[in-house]
């Protein structure tokens, strides 16, 4: 079974090869044994004193994976306070310093990929190769905006002027950024979003999702430990109330990343909009009720297998991750009746363990509402198949693969984080009132193609407002640097994670000398 695939393009850490593999493995299982401590970190040094609540792992609630402490109102100010001070001098460090900084993270991230697997299994559910693949796409972050910031940032653009002779302009930091980060990739977005702010000459707070702190924790000591100023990084755990609304109204600061649910994405734009202060920079990555559209020329097998990747691995808690399946009428039993096969064949377990496909979901929370959205479409669609649960699940956040048949896009309602698929049968007269619901639901993140019919594929790929277009694969894991990712409407505000155009929304162009 080939466990890790090879991604040519990430720079990041591979485990290859069986000698690697064994070492690697008990390292793993020795790390995820202990308990994280996760608190604040503030001028280079973590906050002590500050209640603090256990965190249990997600696939066993009986194991007690650390403690977290989080940040209260005073905390709050103080670190604008401080991130304040810091961005001037962060700012005017060299670009290459600061992004030498940044490829010493990726390598201490590299030493440490063990210990942040681990973290990674126990904290957040994530299977062996979601976590390695976590750890790899941080990797790639680090190295990538460390190359962007020097080749953007480091030297002046010259520009004509009208009036003859040119002028100097260059790209600088804008202040005191907030970065705003999700659960569902706690290393990977934390350090992305992190790290292109801080190769741009920012100062940055960092929020990251309450409920995966302890990762988050053991970053800040790497980008510390990576040369990274200590009023230049200030790490915030807490929830949205306390920590994440105060600074996202505070008129101090110059800009906003946030990844996580439209929802949140909206109430941050308003509390934006609502300072008496200067308007600032908003980069939001949130949601998407993704489809896959499969005609009859496609390959079915090919198909299963990529929408069971692209619906199920994660446990569907990726935003790329296909929601709906819409296969062409001609070939709908046959898809219906492979993927009835391949859900059987998934495994749903401890995602430490090698024959584990599906782990758990975050959390009560998440695990409630899917559990119930699968019960109501019992009753209003029809059920393909089920991935049964193993016994031993019962102490744990644990969802069951699903897929349903429904009649209408409009039987969804809002995007459903975890490992459901709802497959749509339509005709090929339908293709392009298809492209248009999809286009309705307002999402815009991923959309996967399957045909060999290359006009079809080109027909699709032009009328679908997505950010992000696959043909004839799955639809999730955008690599770093060759596939740009982020969405258009609901999902998003752009510019595309890990692509070319990303670090300038970090940044602003000053004038810097006059040439005549
Ligand atoms: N970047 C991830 C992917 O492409 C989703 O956040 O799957």
């Amino acid at each position: 079974r080939a466990i890790f695939e090879d991604r040519a393009n990430s720079t990041g850490p591979n485990i290859e090869i069986e000698s690697q593999w064994l070492p690697f493995s008990e390292a793993v299982t020795g790390f995820s044994q202990q308990q994280w401590l996760g608190r604040p970190y503030l001028n280079g040094q973590a906050v002590d004193g500050l209640p603090g609540h256990s965190i249990q792992a997600p696939h066993d609630h009986r194991i007690t994976v650390g403690e977290v402490q989080f940040a209260n109102a005073e905390l709050v100010n103080q670190a604008i306070e401080v991130a304040a001070e810091g961005f001037q001098r962060w700012n005017e460090t060299p670009v290459k310093m600061r992004a030498d900084a940044l490829r010493k993270l990726a390598d201490l991230l590299e030493d440490n990929l063990a210990e942040l697997c681990a973290i990674c299994h126990m904290e957040a559910g994530k299977t062996i190769q979601d976590a390695i693949d976590e750890v790899r796409e941080a990797v790639d972050f680090c190295r990538y905006y460390a190359n962007q910031a020097e080749h953007h940032c480091a030297r002046p653009i010259s520009l004509s002027q009208l009036q003859g002779g040119q002028r100097l302009w260059q790209r600088q930091g804008r202040g005191v950024f907030v970065c705003i980060s999700p659960w569902n990739f706690p290393l990977a977005i934390f350090l992305g979003q992190v790290t292109a702010a801080l190769a741009a000459g920012n100062s940055v707070i960092a929020k990251p999702a309450e409920q995966t702190s302890l990762i988050a924790s053991k970053a800040a000591e790497l980008i510390y430990a990576a040369g990274v100023p200590g009023n230049a990084f200030t790490l915030l755990p807490g929830d949205g109330a306390t920590v994440g609304a105060p600074l996202t109204r505070d008129p101090r600061i110059a800009g906003v990343a946030f990844t996580g649910s439209t929802e949140t994405a909206q109430l941050i734009n308003r509390s934006l909009a609502q300072r008496d202060s200067d308007p600032v920079p908003f980069i939001a990555e949130t949601g998407g009720q993704n489809a896959m559209i499969v005609d009859s020329t496609a390959l079915p097998e090919q198909v299963i297998k990529d929408a069971v990747l692209s619906g199920f691995a994660s446990a569907g808690q990726r935003c790329s991750a296909l929601r709906i399946l819409c296969v062409q009428e001609d070939i709908a039993e046959r898809i219906i009746e492979l993927l009835k096969g391949a859900m059987a064949e998934q495994v749903v377990g401890d995602p430490r363990l090698h024959s584990t496909d599906v782990g758990p979901v975050i959390d009560r929370e998440a695990q409630a509402g899917l559990l119930e959205h699968i019960e109501k479409m019992k009753s209003s669609a029809h059920l393909i198949a089920q991935t049964p649960l193993p016994a031993d699940c019962d102490q744990g956040t644990f969802v069951p693969p699903t897929a349903f048949e429904i009649r209408s896009i409009d039987e969804l309602g809002r995007e459903q984080f975890g490992p459901i698929i709802h497959l749509l049968r339509y005709k090929a007269s339908q293709l392009n009132n298809l492209i248009d619901q999809i286009n309705a639901t307002g999402y815009g993140l991923t959309l996967g193609i399957h045909s060999r019919n290359e006009r079809t594929a080109s027909q699709i790929e032009a009328r679908v407002r997505v950010g992000n277009c696959y043909i004839n694969r799955n639809q999730i894991g955008a690599a770093v640097g060759v596939q740009p990712f982020g969405g258009q409407g609901l999902s998003g505000t752009g510019p595309k994670a890990g692509g070319p155009h990303y670090l300038m929304r970090y940044t602003q162009l000053t004038p810097v000398q006059e040439m005549r």
